[in-house]
């Protein structure tokens, strides 16, 4: 049997980790393409030379163009410029509306059936401009942010309680920015809600610092933003399809009356599959929760609005 085939778009910090990390697990093929000569070619070539070391035989290939992409399974999408000093919000949209814009032709051109991981900020919009460009049904069509989002609740709370990390379970729906909704509600460590082992100030602390956790990596990291957290959350998503996990993965969906919400991506619990975006998960939320989604929504709506401006 042969293996499955990803194309991971843009070759920088989330993009040249997606590659490794999907390379690592052995499953499928991987080609990372980017506009810089030389650089895909690069670390594709060196994340296969890792191969005999760590045990893998998946085949990675950088290029510059998209012939190697045909007939992929799962495309990538993480091309596109961090913002720089002086851009406003705006400025980043409208320039990675465009590299969106023309990626997605491209690989749509080359892979008809494929579906689309985007990861490129601003990320609900840009899953906008990826279906809008492909004309993809929204099954085929999803956003990474939750995951991570979620990751980094999952981490502070973990922190916080002085627990493993692989017993907190808790959710972060919404568009992926500071309105973003981490559902305390949601929030359980060993089954147990985090509203009842910790007092409200901690929680709305956790919950503030979860808003923030990319700034606080940038701030950090001075230039650049994070890419390990995030190329792990991209890599957990392509497992789900490609594997067909079905997991339940909060993701960014289109809606389409889910939530009170519509004609909009906002993340949301979605079920992935071989198929893509197979179920959207709408959880009975508390009102005030389901008030936050729905501000989070509208946040996102003024930024489509701006790409159609
Ligand atoms: N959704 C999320 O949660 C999340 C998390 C982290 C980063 N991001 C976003 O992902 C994107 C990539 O982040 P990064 O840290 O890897 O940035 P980076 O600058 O390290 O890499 C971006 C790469 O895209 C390439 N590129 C630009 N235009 C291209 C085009 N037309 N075709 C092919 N490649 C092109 C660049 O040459 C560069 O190598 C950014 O927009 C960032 O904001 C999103």
């Amino acid at each position: 049997m042969s293996k499955s085939k990803v194309t991971v778009v843009g070759a920088g910090n989330v993009g040249g980790t997606t590659a490794q990390r999907l390379a690592e697990r052995n499953y499928a093929d991987v080609v990372l393409v980017d506009i810089i000569e030389g650089l895909p070619q690069g670390k594709a070539l060196d994340i296969l030379e890792s191969g005999p070391v760590l045990g893998f035989d998946s085949n990675v290939v950088g290029t510059n163009g998209y012939e190697e992409t045909a007939g992929s399974d799962v495309v990538v999408i993480t091309s596109g410029s961090p913002r720089k000093p002086g851009m406003s919000r705006d400025d980043l949209l409208k320039t990675n509306q465009n590299i969106v814009r023309s990626v997605t032709e491209e690989v749509v051109k080359h892979s008809p059936d494929t579906i689309l991981v985007v990861v490129a900020n601003p990320l609900d919009a840009m899953c906008h401009v990826a279906m809008e460009t492909s004309g993809f049904p929204r099954e085929r069509v999803v956003g990474m942010a939750g995951i991570l989002d979620t990751a980094r609740y999952r981490t502070f709370i973990a922190q916080e309680l002085k627990t493993s990390v692989r017993d907190v379970f808790a959710l972060v729906l919404g568009g992926h920015g500071d309105t973003m909704v981490p559902l305390p509600s949601m929030a359980t460590v060993g089954g147990v809600s985090i509203t009842e082992l910790l007092p409200q100030d901690r929680v709305e602390a956790i919950v503030e610092r979860t808003r923030k956790g990319g700034g606080e990596i940038v701030s950090l990291l001075q230039s650049g933003s994070a890419f390990y957290a995030p190329s792990a959350a991209a890599a957990e998503m392509v497992d789900s399809i490609l594997l067909d996990q079905k997991r339940i993965l909060p993701c960014a969906a289109y809606l389409q009356g889910e939530y009170g919400i519509n004609d909009l991506f906002v993340g949301v619990p979605v079920k992935l599959g071989a198929s893509g975006v197979e179920e959207i998960v709408e959880l009975d939320l508390e009102e005030s929760e389901l008030d936050d989604l729905k501000n989070s929504a509208g946040a996102v709506r003024e930024l489509v609005e701006v790409l159609h401006a």
